[in-house]
C-alpha cells in the first residue's frame, strides 16, 4: 500500500484527484468540526470552494433544513447561520440538518475531492477510525493536509502531524507495510517530534495562535482529543455523511 502526503491542497484540482482514495485532513478547524457535526446528527455535510457557490446552492434548499456553516479568517460569514467552531455544532443545533460549508482550505479541499474513488475526512478526533478503514480497505491512499486559513496552500504543522500519526498507527498498530514518498517520511518524522502533547502543538501553531487571539481558545482542547468522536465522514455523491448504519449505531451509544 502506497501512502502519499500532500502539504496543501494547491496543487490539485478536481480532476487531478479522481479515481484515488483520498483523507482530507484541516484539524484546524474544518476535519474536526465536520466530524463533530456529523456526531451530533448532521444530515450531510455539502462542502463547496466559495461563498458565492454556498449562497447559490442555499438558495435552492429548503431553508428550515439548510444551514449555512464555515468561515474566512477564523469568524462566521456574515448572513451565515454557524461559524467554524465544532463547539456550534450541537446535537440542538445540528440534527436532521443538511450544512452548506463554506471554509478557507478544508471545506474547498472536501469539494475538490468529489471525483475521488473513496474520501474520507480525518482529524485527531476520529484518528483510530480512519486508521481502521485504511487498513482494511488496503489500498494507496493521499492524505491531504488542507492548509493554513490565510491562503490557500500554506504548510500546516498541525495537519502534517495528524498524517504522521495515521502513517505510524498503520505501520505500528496494523502492521501495515507501507510505500512511504518523501512528504510520507516527513510526515512521520514530524508526528514524532510533536505527537507528544498535541494540544501543546496545536497552541504554539501559527493558526491555533490565530484562533486563540480571536476567541476560540476552547476550540483547540476539542481538536486535540483523540479519539473522542469515533465516527467516519465520507464522502456519498456531493455530499460528506456517516454511513447509515454508523450513523444509528453512534446515536444510539450516546442514547439518543
Ligand atoms: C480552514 O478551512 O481553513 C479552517 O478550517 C479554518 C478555521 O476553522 O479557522
Amino acid at each position: 500500500m502506497k501512502i502519499d502526503v500532500s502539504f496543501s491542497i494547491a496543487p490539485f484540482d478536481e480532476l487531478q484527484l479522481r479515481g484515488k482514495n483520498i483523507v482530507v485532513i484541516d484539524v484546524l478547524r474544518a476535519s474536526t468540526t465536520t466530524t463533530v457535526a456529523l456526531a451530533n446528527g448532521a444530515r450531510e455535510i455539502i462542502p463547496v470552494a466559495s461563498i458565492e457557490s454556498a449562497v447559490k446552492i442555499s438558495g435552492s434548499l429548503f431553508g428550515d433544513v439548510t444551514l449555512r456553516g464555515g468561515e474566512r479568517n477564523g469568524k462566521m460569514i456574515d448572513g451565515f447561520n454557524l461559524g467554524n467552531s465544532p463547539l456550534e455544532y450541537t446535537e440542538e443545533m445540528v440534527k436532521g440538518k443538511s450544512i452548506i460549508y463554506c471554509t478557507t482550505n478544508g471545506s474547498v479541499a472536501m469539494a475538490k475531492s468529489r471525483y475521488a474513488n473513496r474520501m474520507v475526512v480525518g482529524s485527531f478526533v476520529n484518528m483510530t477510525t480512519v486508521v481502521e478503514y485504511i487498513a482494511t480497505v488496503n489500498d494507496d491512499f493521499l492524505l491531504i493536509c488542507a492548509g493554513r486559513a490565510d491562503g490557500i496552500g500554506n504548510f500546516s504543522l498541525e495537519d502534517v502531524v495528524c498524517a504522521g500519526m495515521v502513517i505510524t498507527k498503520l505501520e505500528k498498530e496494523k502492521g501495515c507495510v507501507l510505500d512511504l514518498s518523501d512528504s510520507s517520511r516527513a510526515a512521520r518524522a514530524l508526528y514524532k517530534s510533536f505527537g507528544r502533547s498535541l494540544y501543546k502543538m496545536l497552541r504554539e501553531s501559527e493558526h491555533g495562535k490565530h484562533l486563540i487571539d480571536i476567541g476560540y481558545a476552547d476550540d483547540l482542547k476539542v481538536c486535540a482529543s483523540v479519539d473522542s468522536v469515533p465516527v467516519l465522514p465520507q464522502l456519498v455523491g456531493t455530499s460528506v455523511r456517516l454511513l447509515k448504519e454508523e450513523a444509528n449505531e453512534n446515536l444510539d451509544m450516546q442514547g439518543k
